[in-house]
């Protein structure tokens, strides 16, 4: 197979042009500083549809004001190397004036499950999100949209707004993918060096931590969530925000049985980054 380079639109109407008879258009979403987790998605993507489009715009509107968004990793050449290696069509990377041009007053806002954990630890990232991936929406107009399960909480919120507000497209969800000593995947771990990223694996310790107890019997919640927060708390270095096992709403249930909806969830801050991740009851990935 040659690989070529996928093509790049910076204009609007120029991709809509592109994707103009192109069967089945398969969409991902992306802040870029792309990694093998992004990269998973796109090959899902390639598998499933006829045309892939991947995003690239690291998004103001969805970072706090003493957030990452001006240090944010940034990288083109290597981000079209990884589109290109995974069989991506066109890449959309538009300009912060196209997506945000003066005037711009318009916010989606998702209640309920944007207003626990992230959203509580990060005020208007869950509005950011939705806005923007209903924008990305509404310029691809894809018949697939292909979303990390790492951020479990935004996939409830993008699949809440996209019912509510009748976007006709599907959701799919992929799962986390992870370095081998467990830690999930993110642009995010380019902050820490090799000994600090070893030592980041301890979220996911501790959410098998909690598997195990579930494993072993436990059902009520507040047993699991200390059984993952000794873990958690094992490494000095860590700064838990919140570790907490839920159901379907996002909340935390006095007792919990495994399934499809329920999951434990973990963020914490470690050498400064937050980190997040989040695993089934039942171990299966
Ligand atoms: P970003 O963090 O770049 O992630 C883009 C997509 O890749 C998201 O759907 C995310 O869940 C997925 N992803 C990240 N790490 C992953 C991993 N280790 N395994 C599997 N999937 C992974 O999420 C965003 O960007 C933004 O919020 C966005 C949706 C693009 C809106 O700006």
């Amino acid at each position: 197979d040659t690989l070529s380079v996928p093509q790049v639109f910076r204009d609007p109407a120029a991709l809509r042009l592109a994707l103009s008879g192109r069967g089945v258009i398969g969409f991902v979403p992306t802040m870029g500083y792309l990694h093998d987790g992004h990269a998973t998605l796109m090959r899902q993507a390639r598998q499933a549809c006829d045309t892939v489009v991947l995003s690239i715009f690291v998004n103001p509107l969805q970072f706090g004001p003493k957030e990452d968004f001006a240090s944010y990793p940034r990288d083109l050449e290597r981000d079209l190397a990884v589109a290109a290696s995974a069989g991506v069509d066109y890449v959309f990377a538009p300009s912060e004036e196209t997506m945000y041009p003066a005037g711009f007053s318009t916010r989606v806002s998702v209640e309920g499950v944007s207003e626990t954990l992230d959203g509580a630890s990060r005020p208007g990232h869950f509005t950011g999100v939705a806005t923007v991936v209903l924008k990305l929406l509404n310029l691809v107009r894809p018949d697939m949209v292909f979303l990390g399960e790492k951020d479990w909480q935004q996939v409830a919120v993008l699949r809440r707004m996209v019912t509510d507000l009748n976007v006709t497209v599907t959701v799919q969800g992929v799962p986390t993918v992870r370095e081998p000593s467990g830690l999930a995947m993110s642009s995010r771990n380019s902050y820490l060096n090799d000994e600090q990223r070893a030592r980041a694996a301890v979220l996911s310790r501790s959410l098998r931590a909690v598997q195990a107890a579930y494993a072993a019997g436990e059902r009520r919640t507040a047993a699991l969530r200390q059984a993952g927060m000794q873990v958690l708390t094992g490494d000095p270095e860590v700064q838990p925000d919140y570790l907490t096992v839920v159901d379907g709403n996002l909340q935390e249930p006095e007792q919990i049985q495994a399934g499809p909806e329920s999951r434990i969830l973990v963020a914490a801050r470690m050498f400064g980054v937050r980190l997040i991740d989040n695993m089934p009851l039942l171990a299966a990935e």
